[in-house]
């Protein structure tokens, strides 16, 4: 597995790489990122076959001031032991002065879809995603990219940025990895204490709730109030957000008609996690 340190050293690797999937990472890997490689190996198989890069950079222009940049888990000896076993063919690993120099001026804002939700809860966020995936794009020139469902929202935000500047990437979504008792994987799970750990898979349990009281006809209100008591009822979780938007373009539903997505965002101690479900009526 080829490890490339700066921008220079993935564009030489990338000459001759042929045909290429990006996974955009930013590193603490666990199953859910490996779950994205199997993905983008599975698209190369039926595409001709290529290579994989993972990109591992802890991007601080997606971090708020209040964010704690400095906590973000890092382990780069685990992470690359990891992406050997999962077949990755190379590691990208910039620093973050060779990916944001100064005296740079340009950046990539979506400007609805990076504003609504979780960009309102923190704002510029959306902007450092879209800068940063942007110029992974440009560096790696890759023929596709996996992207998580469990960040809806950002996938959402991606797809509408490649179509509005014709960037020629195909996005790969892949569905959430989940722990067995329901909690999506994420690695901002080891930072909860043990029982809010336990208390945590309320949300996937609020969620398969919500969703077959949809597939049973259940209204938006209905829907709403199920979901809000269902997380009053946990006494460590604090419910920052309860959102059912409409799947395609996360605009908001009148009436439950078409397939809706219905996003969470809880709080354990000082963890937001998220979680996501794609409910069909
Ligand atoms: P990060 O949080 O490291 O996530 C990298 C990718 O893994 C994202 O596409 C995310 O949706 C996906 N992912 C995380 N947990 C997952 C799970 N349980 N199942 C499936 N996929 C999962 O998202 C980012 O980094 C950054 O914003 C990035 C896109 C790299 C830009 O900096």
């Amino acid at each position: 597995m080829q490890i490339c340190r700066s921008t220079q050293a993935m564009r030489d690797w990338r000459k001759d790489a042929g045909q290429v999937v990006l996974v955009p990472t930013m590193g603490a890997l666990h199953a859910g990122h490996l779950s994205l490689v199997a993905h983008a190996r599975d698209w190369l198989d039926r595409n001709g076959g290529g290579r994989i890069v993972t990109s591992i950079f802890v991007n601080p222009t997606q971090f708020g001031p209040t964010e704690d940049l400095d906590k973000y888990p890092r382990d780069e000896e685990g992470d690359l032991a990891l992406l050997r076993g999962a077949g990755c063919d190379s590691v990208f690993l910039p620093q973050v002065a060779d990916i944001y120099r100064p005296g740079a001026q340009t950046h990539v804002e979506v400007a609805h879809l990076g504003g609504i939700l979780m960009g309102q809860l923190r704002p510029g966020h959306f902007r450092g995603v879209a800068t940063v995936v942007t110029k992974l794009f440009n560096i790696v020139q890759p023929q596709a990219a996996a992207f998580g469902e469990k960040d809806y929202q950002q996938l959402a935000l991606i797809r509408q940025m490649v179509a509005d500047l014709d960037i020629p990437v195909q996005i790969l979504p892949v569905p959430t990895m989940r722990e067995a008792d329901g909690l999506a994987m994420s690695s901002r799970n080891q930072r909860l204490s043990p029982q809010d750990r336990a208390a945590a898979t309320v949300l996937s349990q609020a969620l398969d709730q919500a969703q077959a009281m949809i597939a049973a006809g259940a209204g938006l209100q209905a829907v709403h109030d199920a979901l809000q008591a269902r997380l009053a009822s946990q006494p460590r979780a604090r419910t920052q957000s309860i959102d059912i938007r409409d799947a395609a373009d996360l605009s908001q539903p009148d009436a439950i008609l078409r397939p809706v997505v219905i996003l969470l965002a809880v709080r354990f101690g000082d963890v937001l996690l998220i979680d996501q479900r794609v409910a069909h009526p």
